[in-house]
C-alpha cells in the first residue's frame, strides 16, 4: 500500500462531494434567483394573477411551510426521509392557466419537474426524482373541480380532485348514477386515471380509464389540447399509459355508469383454521372471475396474532349490484363454501359502498368522503403486483401462506377480473390485463416508523415475488402500471435511456401496447420532455 495510490482517494473525496451535493438542498444564491426566473416566467404567462405566499413554498423562505406542503398528500411515507432527494421548490397553481406556464417556463429554464395530484404513487415519482437533480415539484391539489352533468350523463374532473369527492359530488346530484373507480378514496383522479384505474364495479363497467370521453391536456411545447385536437393516438395513450410521459392533464371528461338504488356488501372473514382444506379459498380462485358481472368479490390476505401463535386471515369482501335476496340466491349457487348468511349482507346505497371499500366506520356521514385523508391511510410500505391466470394449487397456497405469517404486517389484495374487463381488447387502451386474467395480486408489507431494519420487509417482497414465480403470469410476467415498482428497472437520466432495460418493466405493464406507446411518445414529446424513472422512452436514435 504505501503512498503510491493517491488517485483513488482523491477520487472517493471527489464522489463524496458530488454525493452531498446531489442530495442535500444547498439553498445557494443561484437557487434562489432561478426560482425567481421561474416565478417572473410564469407572471408573464398566466393571465390570473397568483398570491405568492399561497403557491410558492421553498425551503429557503420557510422550511415548515415547505415541509408541510411536501408531505400534505405523500402517501408512502419511506419517501419523505432526510436522504431523500427533495424539490428545490414547490409551485402550487391555482388555476390551470399557471399549469400552461409553468411548462412553458420549466422548458424554457432547462427545469427539471415533477407533478403530483394526490400523491399516491407506490414509487413517490411524483415528488421524488432520484435521476435528476435539481427539480422542482408542481402540486396541482388546488386544480380540484367537479362539474357533474346528470343530463349528459358524463362529469369534468380536475386532477386534484379525490375519489372520494367526485363520488360525492356525483351522489348529490343522483342515486342512480356512480362511476367505475378505486377503492380508497384520497387517491387523486390525476395519477388514478393514467393507469386505467379499477374498483369494485369494474366486472360491469370496466376500468376507469375505459369510461373517458375527453381530455384536457398541456403537451411539451405548452399547448392545451383536447381529444380533437391530440388525435386518437395521444388520447389512447394517455388513458392507461402511466403518469407524466406526455403531458399535464388538466382535465377527465368521464362518462358515469347506471347504479341502481339498492347495492348489497358483505365482509366474510375465515381464519387458516377455518379454511385448513383451502376449500374456500380455492374455490373462490376458480369462480371469482366467472360469476355475474354485478358480482364483485375481492380477498383481503393479512397475518394477525403475535409471536408463536400467528395465524392468516382471509377476508371475502364482496359488493353486489342488486338487493340480498337476489344475491343470497346466486351465493348459493355459485360459492356455497363460504357460508354467506342473510346477516353478512347490508344493503346500500351506492355511495355508501364507496364509504364501506374505503374503510370508513359503519355509519360515517358521507361528508367524510370530502376529507382529504382516507382510513386505508399513509404508511411505510413496499408493493408489487402479479396477474393469476390459473389458479393457485394447494401447494402453491401453503407455502404463501408460509411466508405471509413470517412477515409482521403483510396485506395481500386479490381482485377478480372476468366480466367486462375480458370483453374489453387487450389494444383498446394501454392497460393490457384482460381475458384470461383470474384475478390480480398486490403484494404489499407496511412498517413502523420505528423499524430500524425496513430492508428486511423489502427483501420479504423479493422473496415473495421470487416464490411466486411458477404460478402467476410469464412472458411476460404482468404487473400493474398504477403499482409503480422500480425494482422491475428504471430509466437512468434524459441522455441515458436504456431502451433494452425500459422494454423489461414495459412488457411487465403494457405487453405489445409499450411498441405502439414508445411510438406515440417519439412522435409527440421526441425530446423527452416528460421525463421519470420509469416514464414511456423515446425511440432510440440509429447511428
Ligand atoms: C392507499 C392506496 C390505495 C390505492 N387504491 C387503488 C385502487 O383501488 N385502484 C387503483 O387502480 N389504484 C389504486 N392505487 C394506486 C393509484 O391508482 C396510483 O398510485 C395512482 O397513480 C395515484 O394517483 P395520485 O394522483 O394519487 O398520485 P400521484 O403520486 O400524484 O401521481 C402518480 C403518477 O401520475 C403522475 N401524474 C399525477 N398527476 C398527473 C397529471 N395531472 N397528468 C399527468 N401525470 C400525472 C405523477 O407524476 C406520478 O407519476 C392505490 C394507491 C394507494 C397508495
Ligand atoms: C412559516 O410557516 C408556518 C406554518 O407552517 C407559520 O406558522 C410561520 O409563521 C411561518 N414563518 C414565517 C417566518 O413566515
Ligand atoms: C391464539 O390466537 C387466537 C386467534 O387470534 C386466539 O383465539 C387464541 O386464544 C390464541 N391462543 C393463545 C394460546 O394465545
Ligand atoms: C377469452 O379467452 C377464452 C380462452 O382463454 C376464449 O375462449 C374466449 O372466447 C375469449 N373471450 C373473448 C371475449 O375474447
Amino acid at each position: 500500500m504505501g503512498f503510491s495510490k493517491p488517485l483513488p482517494l482523491f477520487s472517493f473525496l471527489s464522489i463524496l462531494v458530488l454525493y452531498f451535493s446531489l442530495y442535500t438542498i444547498t439553498p445557494t444564491s443561484s437557487s434562489a434567483s432561478l426560482q425567481d426566473q421561474f416565478i417572473n416566467c410564469v407572471k408573464r404567462n398566466t393571465h390570473v394573477s397568483f398570491p405568492l405566499e399561497k403557491t410558492f413554498f421553498a425551503p429557503t423562505k420557510n422550511v415548515s411551510m415547505f415541509s408541510q406542503v411536501l408531505e400534505s398528500t405523500a402517501q408512502n411515507l419511506r419517501f419523505l426521509a432526510k436522504s431523500m432527494p427533495k424539490p428545490g421548490f414547490i409551485f402550487r397553481p391555482i388555476h390551470e392557466s399557471q399549469v400552461q406556464a409553468s411548462i412553458i417556463c420549466s422548458k424554457k429554464l432547462s427545469i427539471h419537474f415533477r407533478v403530483r395530484s394526490g400523491g399516491h404513487d407506490f414509487e413517490a415519482l411524483s415528488y421524488v426524482s432520484r435521476i435528476e437533480k435539481p427539480f422542482i415539484l408542481l402540486d396541482l391539489s388546488k386544480l380540484r373541480q367537479i362539474n357533474i352533468d346528470i343530463e349528459d350523463t358524463s362529469a369534468w374532473v380536475q386532477p386534484g380532485a379525490t375519489l372520494g369527492e367526485l363520488y360525492y359530488r356525483i351522489a348529490e346530484k343522483s342515486k342512480n348514477h356512480g362511476f367505475p373507480a378505486g377503492v380508497c378514496t384520497s387517491v387523486g383522479i390525476g395519477g388514478y386515471m393514467t393507469g386505467g384505474g379499477y374498483g369494485s364495479l369494474m366486472r360491469k363497467f370496466g376500468l376507469a380509464g375505459d369510461n373517458v370521453l375527453d381530455i384536457k391536456m398541456v403537451d411539451a411545447n405548452g399547448k392545451l389540447l383536447d381529444r380533437t385536437a391530440m388525435g386518437e393516438d395521444l388520447f389512447w395513450a394517455i388513458r392507461g399509459g402511466g403518469g407524466a410521459s406526455f403531458g399535464i392533464i388538466l382535465e377527465w371528461k368521464i362518462k358515469l355508469v347506471p347504479v341502481p338504488e339498492t347495492l348489497t356488501v358483505f365482509t366474510v372473514t375465515k381464519t387458516l383454521e377455518q379454511d385448513a382444506r383451502l376449500k374456500i379459498i380455492s374455490k373462490w380462485q376458480q369462480i371469482a372471475s366467472k360469476l355475474i358481472e354485478e358480482l364483485h368479490i375481492r380477498v383481503e390476505l393479512r397475518a394477525i396474532g403475535n409471536n408463536g401463535n400467528k395465524t392468516l386471515t382471509m377476508s371475502y369482501k364482496g359488493q353486489f349490484l342488486g338487493e340480498k335476496g337476489t344475491l343470497m340466491k346466486v351465493m348459493k349457487k355459485a360459492f356455497p363454501e363460504l357460508g354467506l348468511t342473510q346477516e353478512d349482507c347490508i344493503e346500500m346505497s351506492w355511495i355508501e359502498t364507496t364509504l364501506f371499500g374505503g374503510g370508513f366506520a359503519t355509519g360515517s356521514p358521507i361528508e367524510v368522503l370530502l376529507q382529504l385523508k382516507s382510513p386505508l391511510g399513509k404508511g411505510y410500505f413496499k408493493a408489487t403486483s402479479d396477474f393469476v391466470k390459473e389458479p393457485i394449487p394447494a401447494l402453491g397456497l401453503i407455502g404463501l401462506f408460509k411466508r405471509l405469517i413470517k412477515e409482521d404486517a403483510p396485506f395481500l389484495n386479490w381482485t377478480p377480473y372476468g366480466g367486462m374487463m375480458a370483453k374489453i381488447p387487450e389494444s383498446e387502451i394501454p392497460f393490457p390485463h384482460r381475458n384470461g386474467t383470474l384475478f390480480k395480486i398486490l403484494y404489499q408489507t407496511n412498517w413502523p416508523e420505528s423499524d430500524k431494519r425496513p430492508s428486511r420487509h423489502i427483501n420479504w417482497i423479493k422473496d415473495m415475488y421470487s416464490y411466486m414465480t411458477p404460478y402467476v403470469s410469464s412472458n411476460p410476467r404482468q404487473a400493474y402500471v398504477n403499482y409503480r415498482d422500480l425494482d422491475f428497472g428504471q430509466n437512468e437520466k434524459n441522455s441515458k435511456v436504456n431502451f433494452i432495460e425500459a422494454k423489461i418493466w414495459g412488457a411487465k405493464y403494457f405487453k405489445d401496447n409499450f411498441n405502439r406507446l414508445v411510438r406515440i411518445k417519439t412522435k409527440v414529446d421526441p425530446d423527452n420532455f416528460f421525463r421519470h424513472e420509469q416514464s414511456i422512452p423515446t425511440m432510440p436514435v440509429r447511428s
